[in-house]
């Protein structure tokens, strides 16, 4: 017999993720799970669980629902203070984005705001996007910082990601993107030398990853090739915000660097994304951005297929041009936007997000993966996108136990 600590039955169908000849899900129809010190023990068909599996422990009753892996965000800002609601309502009339930042407004403003609140209100913040997350079924995420662009606020925005990650059951995966912007009042050359011989040096124990954003409003690809090839001899793996609001060469520079992922993707080429393909590198997609931001180009989305780059759907959590926790929303604008599938997206937000994220242990239900789990009320898997901006996750298990609001 297996021993289990937790057990979730009858889930109308189970999506492993791991795919078959005939089924890219995966699916057990009337599923079950076993999980032990927050791994999967077991998993298959419900009327088998009693004769393979001994429960010390909860159990969860998924009461004909469909069970999908915890969906892994692989792109968020989550460590920001202040809201830029009226940035939104002029862009709905009409203002680009572009020409919202700078003069002290847009990501400066934001900057302004997190270097100004205190550790303890910018974690409680923080904490309840977590909560947001958890709730739409979200249980891992990479997590920038980004919105301090100096040494000191820098530094407080990783270990509010550290206390967050200590104090909630969401993964959290951290990133260090001081080359966001330059800050406001600090010279160009300046800034750059003190994020590759300062920064970059100090936060290598904080951040797994690092990642740049080679477009206009922020760093040119010469920059940012620097910035982060610096960070790779350090250690840290790569990530890129590359060509969201115009052509450039942030893609290939993911590709060079082999990096682990290329975000946004807009205005990518050919050459590009068949060299990002090449390198191994996961394409990042964040659709909600996308959305908000009028006048946004369409990814090409053919291109990627053709190519055989593996796409992931991410929120992409800020306070310019996402202020959205829920994945599944954005998983429903790439398949309406974009027209991807409802299958691309789901393996979008689970499989191909935790390859952008090198965790194997998460984005799928197999024996030794995260026990990270979805309860949806929904008939089948591929259904979630079509329910437009509502959340119907009806629980979520984060390492092997159910999450409940704090
Ligand atoms: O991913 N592209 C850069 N960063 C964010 C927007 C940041 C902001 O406006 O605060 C993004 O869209
Ligand atoms: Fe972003």
């Amino acid at each position: 017999m297996i021993r289990a600590d937790f057990v979730l039955r009858h889930a109308g169908q189970l999506a492993t993720m791991v795919a078959t000849e005939d089924d890219p899900l995966g699916r057990i129809s009337e599923g079950a799970l076993a999980a032990r010190d927050g791994l999967v023990v077991w998993v298959g068909r419900d009327r088998e669980l009693e004769r393979a599996v001994e429960l010390d422990g909860d159990q969860l009753d998924a009461q004909g629902a469909c069970v999908i892996p915890g969906l892994v965000d692989a792109h968020t800002h989550p460590v920001f203070a202040g809201v830029r609601a009226d940035e939104f309502a002029e862009r709905v009339a009409g203002v680009p984005y572009t020409a919202q930042q700078g003069g002290g407004r847009g990501i400066q403003r934001t900057v302004r705001a997190t270097r100004a609140a205190d550790e303890g209100s910018l974690l409680r913040l923080v904490l309840k996007r977590a909560d947001r997350f958890l709730g739409h079924g979200t249980t891992t995420i990479e997590a920038k910082s980004g919105y301090g662009l100096d040494l000191e606020s820098e530094r407080k925005s990783l270990l509010i990601l550290r206390s967050l990650a200590a104090s909630s059951p969401l993964r959290i995966v951290p990133t260090f993107l001081g080359a966001h912007v330059v800050p406001e009042g600090v010279d160009r050359q300046d800034y750059l030398r003190q994020l590759t011989e300062e920064m970059l040096p100090a936060f290598r124990s904080l951040a797994r990853f690092c990642d740049a954003w080679c477009d206009g409003p922020a760093f040119t690809g010469k920059e940012a090739r620097e910035v982060l090839q610096r960070a790779s001899s350090l250690g840290y793996e790569i990530r890129v915000h590359a060509a969201q609001l115009g052509p450039g060469d942030g893609p290939q520079i993911a590709a060079d660097l082999q990096a682990a992922s290329a975000d946004h993707l807009e205005y990518a080429t050919r050459a590009q994304i068949e060299a990002l393909a090449g390198a191994g590198t996961v394409a990042v997609l964040c659709p909600s951005a996308n959305f908000t931001v009028p006048d946004s180009k369409r990814p090409p989305i053919e291109m990627m297929r053709e190519a055989g780059l593996p796409m992931a759907i991410a929120s992409d959590l800020n306070p310019g041009t996402s202020n959205s926790e829920s994945l599944t929303f954005a998983m429903t604008l790439a398949c309406v936007l974009w027209g991807m599938t409802p299958i691309e997206v789901l393996v979008g937000a689970t499989r191909h997000a935790a390859r952008s994220l090198r965790l194997e242990r998460a984005g799928a239900l197999a024996v030794g993966a995260f026990a990270d789990c979805a309860v949806v009320d929904v008939d089948r898997p591929e259904d979630i996108p079509y329910y437009v901006g509502v959340n119907r996750v009806a629980a979520t298990v984060a390492r092997g136990r159910l999450w409940a609001s704090s």
